[in-house]
């Protein structure tokens, strides 16, 4: 991998993704936010309905690494109902580069879904040794899980799930990985900071697959300001933070 931006050398995943130290720059109030997807070049976020066809070996790396550098990860209901997401840190090594930072050696995953249509036996509600938020506008319990969840009833506020996050559970940073349809309500309600974007060298067309931003219309255009963008096996890795006009 080589970083072309902002200088020219070798990188690695690894490296991209240590010592952000995404929490210092939280706001007052809430949780810093950045978002992680990968997309095709006419900004697909799927094919096929997963993400499978479009994350390479070192995208699934980038990706992994990014999650030890927030305190909590979030994810969207859909996404989970597309795919199976299991324990938030998958090994030892990721599980001691987040201690040696300071955090703590598993994220809290953050899950949004306004009706709790989400598959018990999915295999991150199954795991004893995860923490896990549900954010919902249902009252009912999901049975049977192995998971320590914990019900946040915020309806569909997403600043109130960001102030209950950072008051309730001491979270400074948010790893959120879509999809589509909470990225556009988190831009929405100017809770995004940043945008990891893998951009992976393929062209979808059509209308049906979901762009990264889908869901509802922005009143105003999100502006980026390119952080850094390297290159690795023909994918482009960008980090983009937004501009603070909002
Ligand atoms: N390329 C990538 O990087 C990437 C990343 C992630 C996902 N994806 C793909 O994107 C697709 C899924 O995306 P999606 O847009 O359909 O789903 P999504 O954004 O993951 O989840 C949408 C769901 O989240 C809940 N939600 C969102 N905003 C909410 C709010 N403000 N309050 C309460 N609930 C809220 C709702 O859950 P309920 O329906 O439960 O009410 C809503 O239906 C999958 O095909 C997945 O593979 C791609």
């Amino acid at each position: 991998m080589r970083l072309l931006l902002p200088e020219r050398r070798d990188t690695s995943p690894e490296e991209l993704a240590a010592g952000l130290r995404l929490g210092e720059r939280a706001p007052p109030g809430r949780p810093y936010l950045a978002l992680n997807m990968v997309s095709t070049l006419d900004g697909k976020a799927t094919i096929d309905w997963r993400t499978k066809g479009l994350s390479t070996e070192l995208d699934r790396r980038l990706f992994h690494h990014l999650r030890t550098q927030a305190d909590a990860v979030m994810v969207g209901a859909g996404t989970l109902r597309a795919e199976r997401y299991g324990r938030m840190t998958k090994t030892d090594e990721l599980r001691a580069k987040r201690e040696a930072e300071g955090r703590a050696g598993e994220p809290l995953a953050v899950i949004v879904s306004g009706r709790l249509d989400l598959p018990a036996d999915l295999p991150l509600l199954q795991e004893p040794q995860q923490r896990v938020v549900i954010a919902t506008g249902a009252d009912a319990v999901l049975p049977d899980l192995r998971a320590q969840v914990d019900y946040l009833r915020v309806g569909d506020d997403l600043p109130l799930l960001m102030g209950r996050l950072r008051e309730g559970y001491g979270v400074r940073s948010v790893l959120c990985e879509g999809g589509p349809t909470l990225n556009s309500f988190l831009l929405a309600a100017s809770l995004v900071d940043e945008l990891f974007l893998t951009l992976n060298p393929k062209l979808v067309g059509g209308a049906a697959a979901l762009t990264i931003v889908a869901g509802r219309d922005l009143v105003e255009p999100a502006e980026l300001e390119l952080v850094s963008l390297a290159e690795g096996g023909g994918d482009l890795y960008t980090r983009w933070r937004l501009g603070r006009a909002r």
